[in-house]
C-alpha cells in the first residue's frame, strides 16, 4: 500500500480563503444556501477542530472545518465541511481528517458530533442516522448522522438544532 504523504495542521488564518477555494471547486455552485450553512452564521468554528491537509509542497489537498452547535439544548460538534481535492480523492485524506478531528473531538470534551452527510460514507467513522435531530430545513433527514464520544451520548437526544446562541 502506498505511504500517504501529508502535513496535517490546525487551520490558520491565512488559510482562510484557500481553504474557501477548496470548498469553491469541491461543492456545487451555491453550497452556502446549504441549511447547515445557517448554523454557522455569526459562530466561530472550534480551531482545534479546523484542519488542513498539505502535501510535502504545501499545496493543500484536503480540509474539515468544524462549529459548535447545539440539539434542543444538548452541545454538539457540527462537523464538516470535509473536502478533499478532486486530484487527490480516494487516497484516505478524508479519513485522516475526520479521525484526527474526531479525536481532537474527544481530546477537547466533546460527547457527541453531527454531520450531514451521505450513511455508506461516514458509518465507516462510527457515524448513524440520528432520529428526531432536526435540522434547518431543507435536510433530508436520513443524512443527518450522529456519533457518540462517550457512551450513550445520543440517548434521548432530540430537537432542533441551533446555534448556540439561540439554544434554550
Ligand atoms: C467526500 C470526500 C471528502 C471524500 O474524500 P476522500 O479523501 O476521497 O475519501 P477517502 O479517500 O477517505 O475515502 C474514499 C472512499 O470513500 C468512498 N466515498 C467517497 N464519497 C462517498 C460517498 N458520498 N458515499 C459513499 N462512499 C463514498 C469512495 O468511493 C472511496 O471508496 P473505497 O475506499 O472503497 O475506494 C471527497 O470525495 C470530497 O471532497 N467530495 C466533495 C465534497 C463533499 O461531498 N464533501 C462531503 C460533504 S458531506
Amino acid at each position: 500500500m502506498q505511504e500517504i504523504k501529508i502535513h496535517l495542521a490546525r487551520e490558520v488564518p491565512g488559510d482562510w480563503w484557500e481553504v474557501e477555494e477548496l470548498y469553491d471547486l469541491t461543492f456545487a455552485p451555491g453550497r452556502t444556501a446549504l441549511s447547515s450553512y445557517r448554523l454557522r452564521e455569526d459562530v466561530a468554528p472550534l480551531p482545534d477542530l479546523c484542519l488542513t491537509a498539505r502535501d510535502p509542497s504545501g499545496v493543500l489537498a484536503g480540509v474539515v472545518r468544524c462549529w459548535p452547535t447545539c440539539v434542543g439544548d444538548a452541545p454538539a460538534v457540527l462537523l464538516g465541511p470535509i473536502a478533499v481535492h478532486p486530484t487527490r480523492q480516494g487516497e484516505g485524506i478524508a479519513a485522516i481528517l475526520m479521525m484526527n478531528c474526531i479525536d481532537a473531538a474527544r481530546s477537547a470534551g466533546w460527547s457527541r458530533v453531527l454531520l450531514v452527510g451521505d450513511h455508506p460514507y461516514y458509518k465507516r467513522f462510527g457515524f448513524d442516522p440520528v432520529a428526531d435531530v432536526i435540522m434547518p430545513p431543507p435536510t433530508n433527514p436520513d443524512r443527518v448522522l450522529g456519533l457518540s464520544l462517550v457512551d450513550g451520548a445520543w440517548d434521548g437526544i432530540t430537537g432542533q438544532v441551533r446555534r448556540p446562541k439561540d439554544c434554550i
